[in-house]
């Protein structure tokens, strides 16, 4: 292990530091302490159906009643509030026109030009009548699946919004992917139609979406594409391609404000959203409509203690799950002002964030611990030269967060006022699942603290026994809960061993596995490791490291590769890929150049290796297996320790080191 990252796991490990919510936050708070949060985990613990079903029928709207809060009898196959019918759309928008939210701002933008755009309920609702008949128009119905790939434009936000009007589940697809991935997607969806843009502004360069979009489409990748949806966002001549291609601005407008939201069953399919596993495909997670709404819905009133006058901004992409729930869905549901952002702080404008917090008076932050330690880095000269004093809450999601960026953050960010909530979840989890409730938890720095009201999570060993207090051991949920995955599109055989197979708890129990390690101290709090699989985590973005070892050996000079993450400072984890080349390939900068060029074109930049090392093969066993405990050993410089002897050849580790 690296000297920092030892150092980084130690300063966790001898983390002593409390900060509880102060009397000020506390006594305005929904959940103002510790004993309001015992009793609701105790409610939801010793009734859960009843716990459920109550909060169903009071923050959701319902066309029809459900008869039944939970069928669990085929597990791991939950279905909740069965034989209700309600909308996401409607709740987010139609049932928030009857008071005094209509005139109310729900969306703010700003694109990174700096072109600001507002929306109030009303006018949001209009757009997305609007947006959800131009789609009926291309011939959209209830269950075709659409697929989005769009920069932060706040068409993206309606087009997702119309797709659930209409009961078209959809998949957005991270703007960042390359042609490669989003084809492989919108196969394995079997996509009707594509919403996307003729660019958008990502740190002061164009992203060329829709070339990216034909090219996807001209590789006959995804025969069932019968209709683009064209945003004009950056003015770029893009090629249309007709009757396929509609621009949104000559189809969008002349549409009535009028569109019924469509009845949808409980367990009717809400969206997809492809994330990565394991192994090289990425899994279609399958979301559903009402479990889906009350889980966005409850985490985002729980977590960030809305109130009726915050302005609340997550930095995230709509493209991941963050910007599902927690840009559009949660906020919205809750009749909250939601802020939506183009660009990235940039070396233009490297205090984008903090100027963004200004100008819209926001309250309410939630970022990634990879952007705090980049602020970290440049200092706080930048973010001091803003007036911030409008936010009262902080939040993290996407990867553990150190002690000293915590403490960062909620000193130079919060002026060591807000409380700071280090958010645990994932693709499959739809929602928060362990988190502090910041006017009831007293946080510690690097700790994602407890459970929500209902969350069942323990940590256990691969026998499924709970492990002792600080024993690290694999993160599991005991119970189903409303915001669950459903399935894995076309593959629920992989949904059932991946998560609920992966462990082989002894008395038979069983339990949904995340993929995370994790230990709980004295007081159970959680304290997450990190990835125990094949998965990484580069920067809060969650990538197999099969995935790019299948962009390497795509590539002709490539025989095999082994991909493994090393940490980082600021990354949280790099991807370092080792490869063997085919006999007569030497290696040079050159190749290695084009080697993380071709994985950018297969994947996307996000995955682009760190650093690449070459050889003439791979450490193995005798049985031809990659030791990838080896690979991880030298990936961050330290002594290769454990049993070597089943190496095939041991020459090859000196070559690898060297
Ligand atoms: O490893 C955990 C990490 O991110 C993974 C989920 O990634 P994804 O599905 O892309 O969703 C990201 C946004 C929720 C988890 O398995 N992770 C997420 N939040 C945290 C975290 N690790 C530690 N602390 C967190 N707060």
């Amino acid at each position: 292990m690296s000297s920092n990252s030892s150092n980084a796991i130690e300063s966790v490990l001898q983390e002593q530091r409390i900060f509880s919510p102060s009397k000020e936050f506390s006594s305005k708070a929904k959940i103002g302490s510790l004993g309001l949060y015992q009793t609701m985990v105790d409610e939801a613990n010793s009734d859960p159906e009843k716990f459920w079903g109550d909060l169903a029928k009071k923050e959701l709207h319902w066309f029809k009643p459900f008869q039944k809060v939970l069928d669990w009898s085929n597990p791991p196959f939950a279905r909740w509030f069965e034989g209700g019918t309600t909308n996401l759309s409607f709740n987010c928008l139609d049932r928030h026109l009857d008071s005094e939210r209509e005139n109310k701002t729900a969306l703010i933008w700003e694109g990174e030009p700096g072109d600001v755009r507002t929306f109030s309920y009303r006018e949001l609702h209009s757009e997305v009548c609007r947006a959800a008949n131009a789609l009926k128009s291309i011939g959209i119905g209830k269950g075709d699946l659409v697929a989005l790939y769009m920069p932060m434009i706040p068409e993206a936000a309606i087009a997702m919004l119309a797709c659930a009007r209409i009961g078209a589940p959809h998949s957005v697809v991270f703007g960042g992917f390359s042609s490669e991935a989003l084809g492989e997607r919108l196969r394995d969806g079997e996509a009707k139609a594509v919403i996307t843009a003729d660019g958008g502004f990502r740190k002061d360069k164009i992203v060329p979406l829709k070339v990216a979009v034909d090219e996807a489409l001209a590789m006959n990748a995804c025969p069932s594409v019968e209709s683009v949806l064209v945003v004009r966002r950056t003015k770029e001549s893009v090629s249309m391609q007709l009757p396929r291609d509609h621009w949104w601005d000559e189809l969008v407008p002349k549409q009535s404000e009028d569109c019924e939201a469509e009845q949808m069953d409980s367990e009717d399919r809400l969206f997809v959203l492809y994330t990565s596993g394991s192994t090289g495909k990425p899994k279609g997670v399958v979301h559903t409509t009402a479990g889906y709404n009350l889980w966005a819905h409850l985490t985002f009133q729980w977590i960030f203690d809305i109130r009726e006058e915050d302005v609340y901004w997550c930095t995230a992409d709509v493209g991941w799950i963050t910007g599902h729930s927690y840009i559009v869905y949660g906020p919205l549901s809750n009749g909250a002002t939601t802020v939506m952002y183009e660009g990235a702080p940039r070396p233009s404008n490297p205090g984008a964030f903090w100027e963004l917090i200004q100008k819209h008076q926001i309250s309410i932050f939630y970022t990634a611990p990879t952007a705090i330690r980049a602020f970290m880095k440049s200092g706080r000269s930048v973010p001091d030269k803003f007036d911030m004093s409008s936010l009262r809450l902080l939040g993290t999601v996407g990867e553990p967060i150190n002690p000293e960026a915590w403490m960062w953050y909620r000193d130079v960010i919060g002026g060591g006022t807000c409380p700071v909530v280090d958010t645990w979840w994932q693709t499959e989890t739809g929602g928060v699942m362990i988190s502090p409730l910041p006017g009831a938890t007293p946080a510690k720095p690097g700790s994602a603290t407890l459970p929500l009201p209902g969350i069942q999570a323990d940590v256990v060993n691969s026998e499924g026994e709970t492990v002792s207090v600080n024993e690290g051991g694999y993160l599991v949920v005991r119970k189903p809960w409303p915001g669950m995955m459903r399935t894995i599109h076309g593959d629920s055989k992989r949904f059932r061993e991946s998560y609920w197979e992966y462990l082989q708890p002894k008395d038979g129990n069983f339990f949904y596995f995340a993929g995370d390690g994790a230990r709980q101290d004295s007081d159970g709090y959680f304290w997450v490791m990190g990835r125990v699989d094949d998965v990484i985590n580069v920067a809060g973005h969650r990538l197999g490291t099969m995935e790019v070892e299948s962009a390497l050996v795509s590539h002709p000079a490539v025989s095999e590769a082994a991909v493994v993450g090393r940490p980082d400072d600021l990354k949280g984890e790099a991807i370092v890929a080792f490869v063997s080349l085919e006999s007569g390939r030497e290696s040079s900068e050159e190749l290695i150049s084009q080697l993380r060029n071709h994985v950018g074109n297969e994947i996307g930049a996000i995955a682009k290796p760190d650093e690449i090392r070459c050889s003439d093969s791979l450490p193995k066993t005798r049985s031809g297996k990659i030791m990838r405990r080896i690979l991880r050993a030298l990936a961050s410089g330290q002594e290769v320790i454990g049993d070597t002897s089943t190496l095939e050849d041991r020459s090859v580790l000196d070559r690898l080191r060297s």
